[in-house]
């Protein structure tokens, strides 16, 4: 049995999600008329309160294409300094739409109203890039799962509608905060001005993400899409896993959070264990001890068949999904509790 802890996009679509996408209504989505597709994207926008959604095939693209929709090249977008959209999409922001990050020294992956308002670039000094974006991850991945509280984002959102800068929120685990946080996400849809969410990580369908927003900006992200190569055929068999997703999956994320936090604790009672950082929903950041290895724990885990992840900079990942079940997490806590060094 090997149990892997590294990510949520793991997962593998079970019989039942299969048998759902193979009795899909498809067309051709490229000229919209893939039933399936309209009708997950008219479900997310409502859900969301938004007024249009666009399937795209992956988060990275989603959160492109809402960069190149919010930028011109030249220009400066504000994020934090652990920000997906910085660190592991490839450099898009600056192949696609030609723009610069200014990184913030954010909590946990979280910025503030504050920080955002003293990194803005005075427009009439053209000496600096002009910052016309900010962009907030929610949950954030490499900041260990934390979430926003709405009245903080509304605090930033302020500074953005002052300062004339269009507001983007990478919900690629937007899912685990509703769960965790009670949060209704029509609070979401009414501070951005586009939202993407991912139906390939917590919610644990094989593939796709959506771009919300309003109608003249999604329908703009049609032709930002096409030329991203994300226009896409019968791809309604895709979408159908979103809605099987939505109609299955996501109350149980709780679970997810749970053993995330019933292993936080064991962790923080081993004594090879230096910090283990707060656990708000399915992602849980530890680090060693200066002692032990990272490497090493890592290799004692995986002989016991168990994956977790490094991130680096001392850092140490554990993911809870929904192919983690109880058996397992049973099995998991034991072992931890084992560790010999
Ligand atoms: C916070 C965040 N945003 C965006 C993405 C990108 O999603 P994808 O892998 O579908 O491109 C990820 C992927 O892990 C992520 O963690």
């Amino acid at each position: 049995m090997e149990i892997n802890l590294v990510s949520d996009t793991i997962t593998k679509p079970t019989y039942e999600m299969l048998q759902y996408m193979f009795n899909a209504q498809v067309g051709d989505d490229v000229y919209k008329q893939d039933p399936t597709v309209i009708e997950l994207e008219a479900r997310v926008a409502e859900m969301f309160g938004m007024e249009a959604g666009l399937f795209f095939p992956s988060g990275t693209m989603a959160n492109q294409a809402a960069i190149k929709l919010h930028t011109q090249p030249g220009e400066q977008l504000i994020a934090d300094k652990y920000a997906h959209v910085y660190h592991y999409e490839g450099g898009g922001v600056s192949f696609n739409s030609g723009v610069s990050c200014c990184l913030l020294d954010g909590n946990r992956g979280m910025i503030t109203a504050e920080q955002v308002a003293a990194a803005i670039n005075d427009p009439e000094f053209y000496h600096s890039p002009l910052t016309s974006l900010v962009c907030v991850e929610n949950t954030t991945n490499k900041g260990g799962g934390a979430c926003y509280e709405i009245e903080d984002l509304q605090k930033i959102k302020e500074v953005c509608v002052a300062n004339n800068l269009k507001f983007h929120m990478d919900g690629a685990r937007i899912w685990n905060a509703l769960i965790a946080k009670k949060q209704n996400p029509k609070s979401f849809g009414a501070i951005f001005d586009t939202i993407s969410v991912c139906f390939s990580k917590g919610l644990g369908a094989p593939i796709g993400s959506m771009l919300l927003g309003d109608k003249a900006t999604i329908h703009r992200a049609l032709r930002v899409r096409k030329i991203l190569g994300g226009g896409m055929r019968q791809v309604g068999y895709l979408a159908a896993a979103g809605i099987y997703a939505l109609n299955h999956n996501l109350e149980r994320l709780a679970e997810d959070h749970r053993r995330a936090k019933e292993l936080a604790e064991v962790l923080r009672k081993s004594s090879w264990v230096a910090t283990v950082e707060p656990v708000e929903t399915n992602i849980l950041i530890f680090s060693l001890a200066s002692q032990y290895s990272d490497q090493l724990l890592i290799e004692k885990l995986k002989q016991k068949n168990i994956s977790i992840s490094s991130m680096g900079h001392g850092k140490l990942r554990i993911v809870t999904h929904l192919d983690y079940r109880e058996v397992m997490h049973t099995y998991v806590l034991e072992t931890l509790q084992k560790i010999v060094w």
